[in-house]
């Protein structure tokens, strides 16, 4: 059992016991931190010299039993250059620096004076979603022990507008939510979360007035999805297909599409994986977790805008209806596709609901996440996402949303050069054609079945799981993709 954790703005510093103000590099505390100082009695230069203290982000001088202040304990926590404007995604690493620096401190009831010049309702939000954000533990499987912190923890943000501060942190914290939502899906093992209850757990969405369709394999075959089928019949857990449509823009205007691939296990298939680290192929489903995610910020944030989330749900299985190297199906474009390696399953699955997306919807756009290909992860490691885009302008806007939200990309090629690769010797195409471009090979595949929309794949099989810890989440799933998303969704098509 992990410590709730309780965020409110209040006007006044209060009497908590624990106080938290800030001061930039080599200068004393300013503003309403310079007064509690004052009360302290205590010479700042001496203080911040004795402790090694220059007030770069990060550093902590943690004050204990002071004089003259109601707080018995009083963090100064570095805020960098005066006068050198933090980008935004620097409070969010704030906030969870800070949340680092309180949880071994097991307090209960903590007020952090945030009132500089830089301070602005919108900031404070990001230190509030950067809270959150480092909270955020997946400890439902484990058994409580006595040592566990429990209980409320407290954060009292004292600002000069606490009204505003309140609006900008639920706008901040719908997606938060999502991200946490999007997090808590991968954690999930795949013995508790197959395709169906993935399916209801996107049916919950319904609460906050999306629309959300649950396709069931009968539907699925009836509209030909042969490619996303045939993933699916190895595992004796059938396949769902559910379409989250949220629709807040005006209802003329065409919606923004998001595709999901939602392996829930990929155990690589007939074509199985080794067992080093297979475990980690719960999270396969990550891009349709980022989806869902997404789906609920916009929706919890009642965004003015028209979206569709479309999550293709299936385990990669062997047995003895396992789809086979060298199967041929046809994919509900009509596409002929040779099964040659059914370990490279994610790109049959998004065929189909690529698709289907864009026969269905005719989306101003399309983009799809997946944790596709081991070869991104050659390519790029754990900090970019790859990036594959047929149309430059929303790509642009792609890879300045990534920057924005600290959730980064890198664009990689497409190109007719590799589509001949993908060339099969039996059918219109092939799903694995060897070692090198892998990652461009799986995109240019995809490719195949956009029917010319504009479109991004965004390969995240280094990003939405097995990343570094960091300021903001210490979880194996990252969430990654949610905020990236909803940054793109806030700076480019909102009305
Ligand atoms: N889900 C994997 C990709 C993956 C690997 C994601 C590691 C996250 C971490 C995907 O389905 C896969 O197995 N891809 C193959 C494709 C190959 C057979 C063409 C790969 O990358 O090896
Ligand atoms: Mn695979
Ligand atoms: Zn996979």
């Amino acid at each position: 059992m992990s410590q709730n954790l309780v965020i409110r703005t209040a006007s006044q510093p209060g009497t908590a016991p624990l106080s938290v103000i800030y001061a930039h590099e080599r200068v004393a505390p300013m503003g309403a931190g310079a007064a509690i100082w004052k009360a302290t009695g205590l010479d700042w230069q001496s203080v911040a010299e004795t402790a090694g203290f220059k007030g770069r982000q990060g550093q902590v001088l943690d004050l204990l039993a002071p004089n003259g202040v109601t707080a018995s304990r009083l963090l100064v926590l570095g805020a960098g250059k005066l006068g050198e404007t933090a980008p935004l995604n620097a409070w969010t690493d704030r906030g969870g620096s800070l949340l680092g620096k309180l949880a071994p401190l097991r307090a209960t009831d903590i007020a952090v004076i945030l009132d500089g010049p830089d301070a602005t309702p919108i900031a404070i939000a990001e230190l509030a979603a950067g809270l959150r954000l480092r909270h955020y533990r997946f400890d439902k499987y484990k058994s409580a022990r006595p040592d566990d912190a429990s209980g409320t923890m407290t954060i009292t943000l004292v600002v000069p507008d606490p009204a505003a501060t309140d609006a900008a942190i639920a706008d901040r914290g719908a997606t938060v939510a999502g991200t946490l939502l999007a997090r808590d899906l991968i954690n999930e093992p795949a013995n508790t979360l197959g395709p169906v209850e993935f399916a209801a757990r996107a049916a919950e969405l319904a609460t906050l007035g999306v629309d959300v369709e649950i396709l069931e394999p009968e539907q699925l075959a009836a509209l030909g999805m042969n490619s996303l089928l045939c993933v699916a019949q190895g595992s004796a857990r059938p396949a769902r297909l559910v379409v989250m449509q949220w629709r807040g823009g005006n209802p003329a205007s065409a919606p923004l599409a998001f595709v999901g691939k939602g392996v829930v296990f990929d155990t690589g298939g007939i074509s199985i994986k080794p067992a080093a680290s297979m475990e980690d192929m719960k999270g396969d489903m990550g891009g349709a977790a980022a989806v869902t995610g997404l789906l609920l910020a916009l929706a919890t944030r009642k965004a003015p805008v028209n979206a569709v989330g479309i999550i293709g749900l299936v385990e990669n299985m062997p047995s003895a209806n396992a789809v086979r190297p060298g199967d041929i199906v046809t994919a509900m474009s009509g596409t002929t596709i040779e099964v040659i390696n059914t370990d490279a399953e994610g790109r049959l699955v998004l065929a189909d609901a690529l698709w289907y997306t864009q026969d269905r919807f005719k989306p101003r756009f399309m983009i799809n996440l997946a944790t596709l290909t081991g070869a991104v992860i050659v390519a790029l490691g754990h900090d970019h996402g790859g990036l594959f885009c047929n149309d430059d302008a929303l790509s642009a806007q792609l890879l300045g949303a990534g920057l924005a939200a600290n959730e980064k990309l890198w664009r990689l090629p497409l190109g007719p050069a590799y589509d001949k690769i993908i060339e099969s010797k039996f059918a219109d195409i092939r799903n694995s054609a060897g070692r090198p471009g892998g990652a461009i090979l799986a995109a240019q595949f995809l490719q195949r079945f956009v029917n010319g929309v504009p479109w991004a794949h965004l390969d995240i099989a280094g990003m939405a799981f097995g990343t570094a810890a960091n300021e903001i989440n210490t979880s194996w799933a990252s969430g990654y993709g949610v905020a990236l998303l909803d940054r793109l969704v806030r700076d480019h098509y909102q009305n």
